[in-house]
């Protein structure tokens, strides 16, 4: 195979493994999210148009003959470029990639919420079908300690645009953004605008706070009271009990989060994500504590691996070498494995 003559970014999510990645921006226009790090130290930048189609024709070379039905546009937000440049990127990749049906892109509610319903609609024709949307809350208190940039409002509007358009939209949402401070806050609002969005999938992802961002800081400072592994399974059986009247996927792909059976269909599945969590939520507490371990270093994938004796033993064994800490110390592991996972 001839040396690869085109961009690759730092990240694409989990369930775009297999599809063709073309780069059209580098790092994130905001970058100033106090959770995130997945952009630290890049400057944001929109490539020219030639580059991206060179890239296109050098990716079609280097992949030969392989088909690809799904491409995924990095970095974080394909929607900061001016619409004529990225209907012509999506031109170009539809010329060179015939069998393409779906393109996806991330794309911030707030950049967005910049384009008219008329660009997005020429957007989605032109093949970008899909946006990957991180609303992360829903609670206004949240988005504002997050400086997340956007409020509800825009995220709402954002997505009523893309819908009218035509696009899917995939929302993610973290377990634990409120802290103890703003959970409540954070469940129930979050819930009310996923039940007004009503989005193609729902993404769960659960808090990692990152080692030197202000997340971290706020920690520090006692600003912001994380949330233990169980209290963050607690809140998300409280958003999935007040999701109502919608149809969404609703999903647990990452594998930073516990429950990674909590994978289906709204409302089909709602009994059954209830009924798993409060599985883990009744479990004694050391039971849970071989669960969270045994998941965080990789034993586990769901709860009915615990039926495997041999690793049940194995992850006691590590809990036992870690047995001379307090509950708090303990979590205070599973914090720190946690900051690895994303
Ligand atoms: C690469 S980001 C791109 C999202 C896009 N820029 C936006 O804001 O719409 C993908 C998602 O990763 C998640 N993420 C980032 N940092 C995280 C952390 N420390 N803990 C948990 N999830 C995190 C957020 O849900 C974020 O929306
Ligand atoms: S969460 Fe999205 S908008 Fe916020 S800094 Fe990370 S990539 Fe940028």
């Amino acid at each position: 195979m001839n040396p690869r003559q085109f961009q690759q970014g730092p990240i694409r999510p989990p369930s775009e493994a297999d599809s063709l990645l073309i780069r059209t921006t580098q790092g994130c226009p905001w970058n100033r999210c106090s959770f995130c790090t997945l952009f630290e130290g890049m400057n944001f930048s929109i490539r020219p148009v030639e580059d991206i189609q060179r890239d296109i024709w050098a990716a079609k070379a280097f992949y030969k003959d392989r088909v690809f039905t799904q491409c995924f546009l990095q970095d974080g937000d394909s929607f900061a470029m001016d619409t004529g440049d990225l209907l012509k990127v999506l031109h170009t990749l539809k010329q060179a990639f015939p069998e393409l049906t779906q393109i996806s892109s991330y794309g911030r509610a707030q950049t967005m919420s910049k384009k008219s319903p008329e660009e997005m609609k020429a957007i989605c024709d032109a093949g970008l079908n899909m946006l990957y949307c991180g609303m992360e809350s829903g609670a206004i208190e949240v988005l504002k300690k997050m400086k997340k940039g956007i409020t509800p409002k825009t995220i709402l509007r954002s997505a009523e645009y893309a819908k009218l358009a035509g696009m899917k939209m995939m929302t993610f949402v973290i377990m634990g953004l409120g802290g103890k401070e703003l959970s409540e806050q954070h469940v129930s609002e979050t819930a009310a605008l996923l039940n007004q969005i009503n989005p193609e999938e729902i993404r769960v992802l659960t808090l990692a706070v990152k080692p030197g961002t202000e997340l971290d800081e706020m920690v520090q400072q006692g600003k912001f009271t994380p949330l233990s592994e169980v209290e963050m399974v607690a809140e998300q059986q409280a958003l999935i009990r007040q999701l109502r009247g919608i149809n969404s996927h609703y999903g647990n792909y990452h594998s930073i989060n516990l429950l990674t059976e909590l994978n289906g269909q709204l409302p089909n599945d709602q009994e059954r994500f209830l009924a798993t969590t409060e599985r883990f939520l009744t479990m004694p507490p050391n039971t849970q504590q071989n669960f969270i371990l045994g998941r965080r270093i990789h034993y586990y994938g769901k709860l009915d691996d615990m039926s495997n004796q041999l690793y049940v033993d194995t992850v006691e064994r590590e809990l036992a070498k870690l047995a001379h800490r307090s509950p708090e110390q303990l979590e205070h592991v599973f914090y720190q494995l946690r900051q690895r996972m994303i």
